[in-house]
């Protein structure tokens, strides 16, 4: 753990015991009676769902997925001051340990479910007017929404500040609206509700919640074991078109690991990281249309075999633009070929080149240059960096492709200020096809880099396999 990471659990922790004692005190000065079949029924359902938790993997930013949550919150509506806190940190600790964490894991995670159930149940209080969660009138939504977002925000804060530092990444609160987390709290908010107001007027028909919950465990479930055999079936499809060619064999997940290791050296955000990877593995895929004839072909291919490979990176973009799970990364794909001068596939210039293309770019490039070809064998590293630098706003996006080599290069990388604004073009759903501005296709195109006029005079077809 390096020292920022020290410094922000040392922060947290601190905030936890303070926000634990508070709860202790609040807890001890209620009036109010605590049924002890609440409190202990609470902590334990809250310490089994821990312990049920779904993993996520951690390489593509995916957080583990526990139902909870739910107790935390049922707590807050069903509990006085206080006691809401503890019983949420006491659930905690008890399903880390069983579930045998890192003792610094599990206390920054029972310090956070203290504190955001803390700061969660106060707002709830505070709002609520209502006489009893028995019987909740329109009033509920209001307190219920106040809780669910304060819980929610203290929860995120955290784990985003002490991802942040330990990865040195940028810090990205952002990134989280667009993530699944978000809606399956949305959820547990929801699921709370109900149990918070069943517990309290009718626990008979509580079965009847607690097979419900069962059923959208197994759902969650088997959605993430769907998404992870996705996952994997891409990974095989790309490891197959890779394999066609022995040149290429295994190029994609070099690409994939390049691009992550870059976007991670310019302090992008967890999820950017793993759509660079993403990217990187599956920019190829579409060479699925391409014929082995052309592939390998040695001389220069005629202009319908152009044609059929600068289609690759559409195919491949339109494969996986239809699935949820790789939606994302189409931009990166199907501009994987363009370059600053406009000379690319598909004409795009640095002004309208999605920042995440340029990246694949690089890292493509750096890779097949590095790698044995059937026409010349492969650069040294420090070849390929020098060509980098001397392609540089012709073929390379000027300021990625100056930090990419610093990176290559093991130096310190220069912050980039990454130009958000560039956008591809709008693909309307009513065009069928993007519109292909190629300069391949034009009889006066000459070629204008190093590695344009490698690829010239060698006769070979493919300036980036
Ligand atoms: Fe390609």
């Amino acid at each position: 753990m390096n020292r920022a990471a020290k410094t922000v659990l040392a922060i947290a922790l601190t905030i936890s015991a303070a926000a634990a004692l508070i709860a202790i005190v609040l807890a001890t000065g209620t009036e109010e009676h605590v049924d002890p079949q609440l409190w202990i029924g609470l902590l334990f359902g809250g310490a089994l769902m821990e312990l049920a938790t779904i993993p996520g993997d951690e390489e593509e930013a995916e957080h583990p997925f526990s139902l909870a949550t739910s107790f935390h919150l049922a707590a807050i509506m069903l509990l006085p001051g206080g006691w809401a806190a503890l019983i949420a940190g006491g659930a905690t600790l008890l399903g880390e340990t069983a579930r045998r964490k890192s003792l610094i894991r599990i206390a920054f995670n029972t310090g956070v479910a203290i504190t955001a159930t803390l700061a969660a149940s106060q707002v709830f209080t505070g709002l609520y007017q209502g006489e009893t969660i028995r019987n909740p009138g329109w009033d509920i939504y209001i307190p219920v929404t106040a809780m669910l977002i304060v819980y929610v925000a203290f929860t995120v804060f955290a784990i985003e500040a002490i991802s942040t530092a330990s990865t040195g990444n940028r810090w990205d609160v952002m990134s989280w609206v667009k993530r699944p987390e978000l809606v399956s709290y949305l959820m547990e908010g929801c699921l709370a509700v109900v149990l918070a107001v069943l517990i309290k007027a009718a626990p008979q028909v509580l079965a009847f919640a607690i097979i419900l919950l069962g059923a959208v465990f197994l759902s969650m479930k088997r959605h993430r074991a769907l998404r992870r055999e996705t996952r994997q079936t891409l990974k095989a499809l790309a490891a197959a078109v890779d394999a066609r060619d022995p040149y290429t064999a295994e190029h994609s997940e070099r690409v994939g690991q390049l691009a992550a290791r870059f976007t991670e050296a310019l302090q992008m955000s967890v999820k950017d990281i793993s759509d660079a990877r993403w990217a990187g593995r599956m920019h190829d895929l579409g060479k699925v249309v391409v014929d082995n004839s052309i592939l390998h072909k040695a001389g220069a291919l005629d202009e319908r075999e152009w044609e059929l490979m600068r289609s690759h990176p559409n195919v491949s973009a339109d494969l996986l633009q239809p699935l949820s799970l790789t939606s994302d990364l189409a931009p990166a794909i199907r501009y994987h070929h363009e370059r600053p001068d406009g000379l690319g596939y598909y004409g795009l210039t640095l002004e309208n080149m999605p920042v995440e293309a340029a990246i694949i770019t690089l890292a493509d490039s750096y890779d097949a240059m590095t790698t044995n070809r059937p026409y010349r064998s492969a650069m040294t590293h420090e070849a390929a960096c020098n060509r980098i630098e001397e392609c540089l706003g012709t073929q390379f996006h000027p300021v990625l492709g100056k930090a990419f080599v610093q990176m290559l290069r093991g130096e310190t990388v220069d912050p980039v200020e990454l130009p958000r604004n560039s956008s591809p073009p709008r693909r309307w759903f009513w065009q069928r096809k993007v519109t292909v501005a190629s300069p391949f296709l034009d009889d006066g195109w000459q070629p204008t880099s190093a590695l344009d006029a490698e690829k010239s005079t060698k006769g070979t077809h493919s300036l980036i396999p």
